[in-house]
């Protein structure tokens, strides 16, 4: 079993996440400590912010400047997660008209998606099927947990039963206010991936180990195992 964090702001100067090479550099190694072995980077894509194009080019510059260091720190023995590329994009219209493919998570056809933090109406949960469905691509929506706070359980659940892949964050199965919810969709089968959705030191660091302890002693045996091969998996294509 492979331990992989699927949700991360690992790379540095590119969005809310990692503010300088040192502190993603910092957060890998505390990654590394956990146990992670791969980490999937997911910067934020805004679309009202930034154009597709200007992202591409930042996550190359970002990821280059990263992998640079990661070299110099590996020939002083020092060892990293591997990172995998790939984006956070939030829901918006036009959405469908990206290069979809192109935005999926690197050697994969998954996509992570952001959705707003409102409620759901109708006309959006309709908006969201069309886009599911008509896309080419496999759909991962990140930290479905956290809509529960702005939605009704039933209208969260009509967006599981689109047949997506939901990720959970570290800090939601932590966090006593958010860990029965987060448990029994993970219990349940429909959330299948675990991120640390991590930030920086400060605001949101990685608490990997944590999770993983919390799973393993309140859910049944293999249930953290599953996450991971999951992870494995579509990492591998093989999903
Ligand atoms: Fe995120």
């Amino acid at each position: 079993m492979t331990r992989i964090d699927f949700h991360s702001h690992i790379l540095p100067n590119i969005d809310d996440g990692a503010a300088s090479v040192a502190e993603s550099l910092g957060l890998l190694r505390m990654l590394k400590n956990d146990g992670v072995e791969t980490v999937v980077a997911t910067p934020h894509l805004y679309l009202h912010r930034e154009s597709v194009s200007a992202f591409f080019k930042n996550r190359e510059r970002s990821a280059r400047e990263l992998n640079q260091a990661i070299k110099t720190e590996e020939t002083k023995g020092v060892e990293y997660p591997k990172i995998v590329l790939g984006a956070e994009v939030y829901f918006t219209q036009g959405i469908e008209n990206l290069p979809l493919k192109d935005l999926c998570i690197e050697g994969t056809d998954y996509f992570m998606l952001e959705l707003p933090y409102a409620s759901f109406t109708t006309m959006f949960l309709n908006l969201l099927a069309n886009f599911i469905f008509s896309g080419n691509v496999k759909i991962i929506l990140a930290h479905i947990e956290r809509y529960f706070d702005f939605s009704e359980s039933k209208m969260v659940a009509q967006v599981l039963n689109h047949g997506l892949v939901s990720q959970v964050n570290c800090d939601s199965v932590i966090s006593v206010r958010t860990r029965k919810a987060a448990l029994k969709l993970i219990e349940s089968g429909d959330i299948k991936l675990l991120g640390t959705d991590l930030h920086s030191v400060g605001h949101r660091p990685p608490r990997f180990a944590e999770a993983e302890q919390i799973i393993r002693k309140k859910l049944s045996d293999g249930a953290f195992e599953n996450m991971m091969n999951t992870a494995e998996r579509i990492l591998n294509g093989e999903e």
